[in-house]
């Protein structure tokens, strides 16, 4: 019963015991520099980085954006494989209009004249054959040209492959040249037109700057370092300040990026807000094994012949496709992340008496001291009205 009673009575005090903190001052040189030391850290922490660097009291927005291009050049070709031809835009850009990119040709394979015909393969281990029996008709390879008519014909004097139905005659992929056809597009020119908005902050931006009228446009162009507001860039620019060299990659194509970056600070204490264009290759320079280089797609022209013969000339183009990538977010002054970091500044500091007890308690000499007077049981029939006995042997 007694025993009991003991328990029940410690359970109440432990319930009902009411804890107030009571101020213990620790004149210790240790502790007192640890705790101010670890303010400092946090105040710094605080207002350096929180405030300064990540800009924590900003509400943010992305950036919503939309791209036009125009290319600009001429060029005119006169090799020994292909007729003299001159080029323009028309020519060279496909297709004419694409959304936030677009692809200049640089390099290609013209496969003239092909009709819906029968030929004989291109050799290869799986299309050369003995006789007829070589040749499965129907079968149809989608690594070869065409599907098998189940002939076996002579290829040239020394090689004998299978016929296809197929556009014929079959394109020679391995005739590219070597130096890029158009060499003259290093020097076309496009006119990148770009709009942004921040729908947050009712904030809209063009890249053109107010202050650009016609005349300077039809005269400037882009240089990061004499006129870093001209919107018009020119190819092999382009191209070198990602580091490539333009002939080089016109030959077998390649992926550039133009890539656009309109992160803003919008409080109207922050700069002006405008575009920093940067530019990079985005497909691999040498691929493993140079296996699958650059880039390449293949389109055809249609026609009728004198005698009424649907006819083609397949173009294997090789070139150099830009992509505008556009992205920003801007920040701008905000009374709710402003209340919310501030709190977590708060919560900071006041954990850090917490740490500056455990510190004391620890690493001091005369912890067991402190431990001692750190908790006291307020015993109501034992003290004096006088309040505790000042102690001065600290
Ligand atoms: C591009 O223009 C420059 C200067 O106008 C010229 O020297 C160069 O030969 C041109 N490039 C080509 C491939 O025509």
């Amino acid at each position: 019963m007694g025993k009991n009673a003991g328990c029940f009575q410690g359970c109440l005090h432990y319930v009902f015991d009411y804890k107030t903190s009571k101020t213990l001052v620790i004149p210790n040189l240790g502790v007192g520099c640890f705790f101010r030391f670890s303010q400092l850290l946090i105040v710094l922490y605080v207002v350096g980085y929180v405030c300064m660097v990540q800009k924590a009291y900003q509400e943010t927005d992305s950036a919503i954006s939309s791209v036009a291009t125009k290319v600009k050049g001429f060029a005119f070709t006169n090799t020994s494989d292909t007729d003299p031809r001159f080029w323009d835009v028309a020519d060279y850009v496909i297709p004419s209009q694409g959304d936030n990119s677009f692809f200049v040709l640089t390099n290609m394979v013209i496969t003239p004249l092909q009709t819906q015909s029968r030929c004989p393969e291109i050799p290869n281990p799986s299309t050369t054959c003995v006789d007829d029996c070589d040749c499965i008709e129907g079968y149809n390879d989608p690594r070869g040209n065409g599907i098998r008519t189940g002939l076996c014909e002579n290829y040239s004097t020394t090689a004998q492959t299978c016929q296809v139905h197929s556009w014929c005659p079959l394109e020679i992929d391995t005739k590219l040249p070597e130096h890029a056809l158009l060499a003259a597009a290093e020097n076309f020119t496009v006119l990148i037109k770009n709009t942004i908005t921040y729908p947050k902050f009712k904030f809209h931006r063009r890249n053109i700057r107010p202050h650009i009228n016609s005349s300077y446009l039809r005269a400037c162009e882009f240089n990061r370092a004499t006129d870093p507001d001209c919107p018009i860039f020119r190819l092999k620019h382009i191209v070198s300040e990602a580091g490539e060299d333009f002939q080089d990659m016109a030959v077998k194509g390649g992926i550039l990026g133009i890539i656009i970056d309109w992160s803003c600070d919008l409080d109207w204490w922050a700069g002006k807000c405008l575009p920093k264009y940067s530019f990079r290759r985005l497909d691999s320079k040498h691929p493993v094994n140079n296996v699958a280089p650059g880039y390449n797609f293949r389109f055809a022209k249609y026609y009728k012949n004198r005698d009424g013969r649907e006819t083609r000339s397949l173009i294997k183009a090789y070139g150099i496709r830009f992509d505008v990538i556009v992205f920003g977010t801007a920040g701008k002054f905000g009374i709710v992340p402003t209340i919310v970091n501030m709190g977590a500044a708060l919560s900071f500091l006041s954990l850090l008496p917490t740490v500056s007890d455990w510190f004391m308690l620890t690493f001091m000499r005369k912890r067991d001291l402190y431990s001692k007077w750190k908790v006291t049981y307020l015993d109501e029939d034992a003290v004096t009205e006088d309040g505790p006995e000042v102690s001065n042997w600290l």
